[in-house]
């Protein structure tokens, strides 16, 4: 699927084929939560998931998500991030409004963690909700 976005010269797309993974390998190894994770790691995490690119009309990616889905009861959000040239003008709102409309993603509980983002998903009827979590052995 494509979204075209009503004002702005971008386009938010779920075809893996235009994923362009340096950079988007760039953005996560630069972020608070991916720093670690190898090349190898990045591109096999995709595999099972729903990964939406941002393009600008010149074709450059300027923006990435992805996401778990059962696509009936539950969606985990990750990976959510805007090349720093782009934020500000509203990318990372369409974003979250392309997501909570997708039909796979529209009905199911979405989960995310983030460590300051809150006011963004907030926006889209996120709330704060403690969690549990198990980490793999080393
Ligand atoms: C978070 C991020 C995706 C937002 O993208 P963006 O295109 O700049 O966002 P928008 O222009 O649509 O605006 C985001 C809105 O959320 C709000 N917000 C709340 N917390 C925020 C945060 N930590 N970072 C950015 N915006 C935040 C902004 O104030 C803005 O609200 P406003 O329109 O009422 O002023 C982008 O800043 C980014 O990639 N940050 C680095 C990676 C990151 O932290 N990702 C989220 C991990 S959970």
């Amino acid at each position: 699927m494509e979204w075209i976005h009503h004002s702005l010269p971008y386009t938010i797309s779920d075809r893996m084929e235009q994923l362009q993974p340096d950079v988007i390998v760039g953005w996560l190894q630069s972020s608070y939560w991916a720093a670690e994770r190898s090349e190898d790691t990045i591109l096999r995490s995709w595999q099972d998931s729903l990964c939406f690119g941002v393009y600008s009309t010149a074709g450059l990616q300027v923006g990435f998500m992805r996401v778990l889905t059962d696509g009936a009861t539950f969606s985990w959000l990750c990976d959510v991030i805007v090349d720093p040239g782009h934020r500000g003008q509203g990318l990372g709102k369409w974003m979250m409004a392309v997501l909570v409309d997708h039909p796979r993603i529209c009905h199911t509980s979405i989960y995310l963690g983030t460590r300051d983002a809150h006011g963004l998903y907030e926006k889209y009827g996120f709330v704060r909700q403690e969690m549990m979590v198990r980490r793999p052995a080393r």
